[in-house]
């Protein structure tokens, strides 16, 4: 399921937006946008087609469908231990929108909201969009441990949340269940929300596990809200489709009226709920076989690098991005980034602060969800430009 004779460039190219396949010059290979080069599981689209033969497309509801809610409800259950009654779970056009949400429902202009650092930018995006202020606790990607005492030290009277990214992307950290307890601690303390987004949850590494925050205790998922999505776990980006979730009626009933689903200016297209249901209910399969996959195209990706000159990369225990540290190359994440795509031809994503954050610097991202075949192509081309530098 997971090698080149199942990738399809020509649709790819047509198709694969986020600057990858269909936004490249002929012959560059995108490691860029986290989003997998594979089709996604076949149940997802037979699905689908069973759905629309019937040719009714009327509206869902607002708050959206039963089968899908029950699923979500079910799903972390099983897989982390948590209890969620499907009334607070929320299916939302996309994690994105979902972190936006959230912070629409929370934040108000000058507030402020712990984000770390560096992190994926959706949540810097979201909060200075509504006029909030975005504060980055630095988690240094390689060394991977948080230093408490900073993040107690950058809480203001005017902070109201705290954005956990968990696994983290870009730097594939899963945080430990002490890591987590003391997130809650301090939130407890100070009195604030917690942000989690888990949308990378699934794409974990044996061996390490994955704790959810709201697992711990009561009181920490009483503060909680859950960010989830299909994009990485299942490929279906384009359908824009994810979750959240909260143990708290309070919060759910605010995020609610901030989806604006009830209106209808919102809400999740009902094929994306029929195909995020197939996922959670028949594609388990599929999912451990592309983990599984990952976790080959991981030590590939990051033995490769280590071998490069001017590279070190540590090993990501989550997410397919590798996180690589181009520091002893003497170049900028930005130039580094320029001269792989004009030597090599790969596209990689640079360390920016628009990306991921100020802490990003002096490192690039490169996206591994592919066949072994593209990936060893893409590396060897990177290898022999860095030869030359
Ligand atoms: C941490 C994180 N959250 C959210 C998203 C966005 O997911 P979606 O496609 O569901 O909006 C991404 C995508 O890269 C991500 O890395």
């Amino acid at each position: 399921m997971f090698n080149s004779e199942n990738i399809n460039l020509n649709i790819l190219k047509q198709r694969a937006f986020n600057l990858r396949w269909a936004t490249q010059a002929e012959g560059v290979i995108p490691l860029t946008a986290a989003d997998p080069d594979f089709p996604c599981a076949p149940e997802i689209t037979e699905a689908i087609s069973k759905y629309i033969k019937d040719r009714y497309l009327s509206y869902g509801p607002s708050q959206g469908l039963p089968i899908l809610r029950e699923s979500i409800a079910n799903y972390y259950l099983q897989k982390r231990g948590v209890k969620f009654n499907p009334d607070y779970v929320l299916p939302v056009d996309s994690a994105a929108f979902g972190i936006y949400v959230a912070c629409k429902s929370f934040l108000k202009k000058g507030d402020e909201a712990i984000i770390f650092d560096p992190v994926d930018f959706l949540f810097r995006y979201s909060i200075e969009t509504i006029g909030a202020i975005a504060v980055p606790f630095p988690i240094h990607p390689e060394k991977q441990k948080p230093d408490f005492e900073i993040l107690e030290s950058l809480i203001s009277p005017s902070c109201k949340m705290i954005c956990l990214c968990n696994p983290l992307n870009p730097s594939g950290k899963v945080f430990t269940k002490e890591e987590l307890l003391k997130i809650g601690e301090i939130a407890e303390k100070h009195n604030l929300l917690i942000l989690s987004d888990e949308i990378w949850s699934d794409i974990v590494f044996q061996p390490t596990t994955y704790t959810c925050i709201s697992a711990l205790n009561e009181s920490i998922s009483n503060r909680t809200i859950i960010v989830h999505g299909f994009s990485k776990s299942y490929g279906l980006a384009g359908l824009r489709i994810g979750m959240l979730l909260t143990s708290n009626s309070r919060l759910f009933d605010a995020m609610f009226q901030n989806s604006l689903h009830q209106s209808t200016v919102h809400g999740v297209n009902i094929l994306s709920q029929v195909a995020a249901n197939t996922a959670l209910t028949e594609c388990e399969y599929w999912l451990s076989g592309f983990v599984n996959h990952l976790q080959k195209m991981r030590d590939l990706t990051v033995s490769s690098l280590n071998s490069m000159p001017g590279i070190t990369c540590h090993v990501p225990d989550a997410c397919y991005v590798a996180f690589a540290n181009i520091q002893a190359t003497g170049k900028s994440s930005a130039e580094i980034q320029q001269y792989i795509l004009d030597e090599a031809k790969v596209a990689i994503v640079p360390g920016l602060k628009q990306w991921f954050g100020e802490g990003a610097e002096g490192y690039v991202r490169l996206c591994f969800s592919t066949s072994d075949e593209i990936l060893n192509e893409a590396l060897n081309r990177i290898n022999k430009a860095l030869m030359k530098l």
